[in-house]
């Protein structure tokens, strides 16, 4: 299967499980239940899920053994998009090519919108099946660590509090690796807990997503500066206006993408362990160093 028919197929099975998942729009109250599903089902790329589940087939397990936990990562990075472009955090008012949240439903049904996303991730999460090696308490700590301010909420103080100034690469790493690696390794992790992965594959996967998470937001933050809003489906431009420090206000474009390559590549190799079975990784992490959008 080509990585286009792979992407598309595996996006397919998240968002039906997704639909099975969320409470239905008519669930009372229902204007809650239809503004999650309004974020959700909004057209993201769902790298995170489909990640969990390429991890769940390297460590040899049936992707369906991991949906839960993709929807479950799925449900997390959405609620982090909600309450990111609030007007007290990134005021954004375009997301995923439509109005975020809080211009549709209101400031305060979009915070509570992030908040019932969040609980429902850990609802959806404790439904994965339990393996010889890990079971619900393994799950949800992993994930309730990611979530936590050590990790993402962390990298989301680290950033606000980082606007205007002009910070060092060092801190920049620090910020990247909590806001935004933090939660795509443990998407590979949880994909591979579900498939029973060993010790040696769970901490190879662990290096993989830290190297490619970090890749991910220098991409990001590339892709802030280069690219339209129109093809982002985000306000293209944000980063400058606000003065966020970010690696291609710090390094330069150029040296920017040589560093998204080269972290890429450092990706890749802790994939040695798996041998041909990461192929498929391999190849979602090559694709997101080239992504447009
Ligand atoms: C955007 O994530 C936020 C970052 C962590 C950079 P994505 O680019 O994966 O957003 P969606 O899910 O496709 O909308
Ligand atoms: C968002 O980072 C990271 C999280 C939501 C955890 P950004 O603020 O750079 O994301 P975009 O550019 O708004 O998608
Ligand atoms: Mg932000
Ligand atoms: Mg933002
Ligand atoms: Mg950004």
């Amino acid at each position: 299967m080509n990585l286009d028919t792979y992407l598309a197929f595996m996006i397919r099975e998240v968002d039906r499980s997704l639909d099975g998942f969320l409470p239905k729009e008519k669930t009372r109250p229902s204007t809650i239940h239809a503004a999650m599903r309004y974020c959700v089902f909004a057209g993201g790329k769902r790298l995170r899920p489909v990640f969990c589940l390429a991890a769940a087939e390297a460590c040899g397990g049936d992707f369906s053994q991991a949906l839960a936990p993709a929807c479950a990562v799925e449900l997390m990075h959405t609620y982090s998009l909600v309450h990111d472009d609030l007007p007290a955090m990134d005021d954004d008012d375009l997301r995923r090519g439509r109005p975020t949240c809080h211009k549709v439903y209101g400031e305060g049904m979009a915070v509570l919108c992030g908040d019932a996303l969040l609980t429902e991730a850990f609802v959806v999460l404790a439904q994965t099946p339990a393996t010889k090696r890990y079971g619900t308490k393994d799950y949800l700590s992993e994930l309730a660590e990611t979530g936590s301010s050590r990790k993402l909420i962390g990298g989301q103080v680290m950033d606000l509090e980082g606007e205007g100034k002009k910070q060092t690469k060092r801190e920049l790493v620090r910020i990247h690796e909590a806001k935004t690696a933090a939660l795509l390794t443990s998407s590979l992790r949880l994909g591979a807990m579900a498939a029973n992965a060993t010790p040696a594959k769970l901490e190879a996967l662990t290096a993989f997503g830290q190297a490619v998470g970090l890749a991910f937001q220098v991409i990001d933050d590339i892709l802030d500066v280069t690219q339209s809003t129109e093809v982002l489906g985000k306000t293209a431009g944000k980063d400058e206006a606000v003065e966020k420090s970010t690696y291609p206000s710090i390094l330069g474009l150029e040296a920017s993408r040589k560093e998204a390559a080269k972290l890429t590549k450092t990706a890749m190799d802790s994939l040695a362990p798996f041998g041909k079975k990461a192929d498929r990784l391999r190849e979602l992490a090559g694709h997101l160093l080239d992504r447009k959008y």
